[in-house]
């Protein structure tokens, strides 16, 4: 049976930064993010008894190296599961600009999970296909789920207590997230090894951690309370100690360029203009713009012109999983 899932990627506004077991991808800290419809992948999955290896397509092109590794180590983990040992054919169409600096991960690693689990018979529940797809990506686990979701770090060694729940469904609240993507794409710290240099060799790891548990309390509230402010502050405070983490490393990195410090500072003159809006910034140089929808011609009128910026992507909140039925790669 071939079936078809879509996902969309996630922005965490409390960040996942540390892992405390990289097999089984345990993450150090509860994160929270919110879904993005403008963002996804599609993914169909068919396990075939002729085949005598897996293959993937991406946006019609076959891939190999790493990025297939991935996708037949994860597969594993579902053949595993299910105790079927059948190759399967997997073909992803990635709605995620990977320019946009959005983990493209989030999103494939969710619909590759949610299309292979049920192409191979196994029936998970939203919780099980939580737990299975943060094996392949942490924050994919987030994407299970619409609206807003915690990954709860969890305290087993076996990962079982270890997937994400939802706080809010994409109803609740209609804010808006502009994807503002700068003329450098390149990324040169992976945001794998940046989290394990950061645990390994940053002295600040243990302060980032420590203020995780006030910030999740505070921004849950401001979820549940619509507070705008409340929630904007919080996740930009978040970023900003997740970035702080990576300058005390050994060797020191950041993931920040002149336009990224650029978008910055033009969100901070946003506000003291009287326009609530808020960043964040994931393991890349591009930042992403937290706003309400009646400042949305603002917003992208004054991201759009910041020099250096070369496009801004608007998007809502965003739904969970959803299966596909007529089969079809959109
Ligand atoms: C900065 O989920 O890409 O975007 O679990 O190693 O695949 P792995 O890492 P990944 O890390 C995302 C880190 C982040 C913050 C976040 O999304 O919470």
């Amino acid at each position: 049976m071939k079936v078809t899932a879509k996902a969309h990627t996630n922005i965490a506004l409390i960040k996942y930064w540390g892992k405390r077991d990289e097999g089984l991808i345990l993450p150090t800290n509860n994160s929270l993010s919110v879904t993005l419809d403008g963002f996804f992948t599609t993914t169909s999955v068919e396990f075939k008894p002729d085949l005598t290896k897996d293959s993937f397509l991406l946006n019609d092109e076959e891939v190999e190296g790493e990025q297939s590794i991935r996708v037949t180590n994860f597969l594993n983990l579902v053949r595993e599961l299910a105790q079927e040992e059948v190759y399967a054919e997997v073909k992803s169409i990635n709605a995620v600009p990977t320019a946009a600096g959005f983990a493209s991960s989030a999103s494939g690693f969710a619909a590759l999970a949610a299309a292979s689990s049920k192409a191979i018979g196994l029936n998970l529940t939203d919780t099980e296909l939580s737990r299975l797809t943060r094996q392949g990506s942490g924050s994919a686990c987030r994407s299970i789920f619409g609206g807003f979701a915690e990954w709860l770090q969890g305290v087993e060694a076996d990962g079982s207590d270890s997937y994400a729940v939802p706080i809010a469904p994409k109803e609740h609240w209609d804010i808006r997230v502009a994807a503002v993507v700068l003329s450098s794409k390149m990324k040169k710290v992976s945001s794998r090894s940046g989290m394990k240099r950061t645990v390994e060799t940053s002295p600040f790891f243990k302060g980032w951690v420590e203020s995780i548990p006030a910030d999740l309390e505070g921004i849950k509230q401001g979820i549940l309370d619509k507070d705008f402010e409340k929630v904007g502050e919080i996740a930009e405070a978040n970023c900003l100690k997740m970035h702080a983490t990576t300058l005390g490393a050994n060797p020191p990195f950041t993931y920040w360029l002149d336009t990224t410090m650029a978008v910055m500072q033009t969100v901070q003159q946003l506000r003291s203009a009287g326009i609530p809006a808020y960043f964040t910034i994931d393991a890349g140089p591009n930042v992403k713009v937290l706003y309400l929808p009646e400042h949305e011609a603002k917003i992208q009128e004054t991201l759009q012109h910041i020099p250096g910026v070369t496009e801004v992507k608007l998007s809502r909140v965003g739904q969970g999983i959803t299966y596909l039925e007529d089969e079809e790669l959109v």
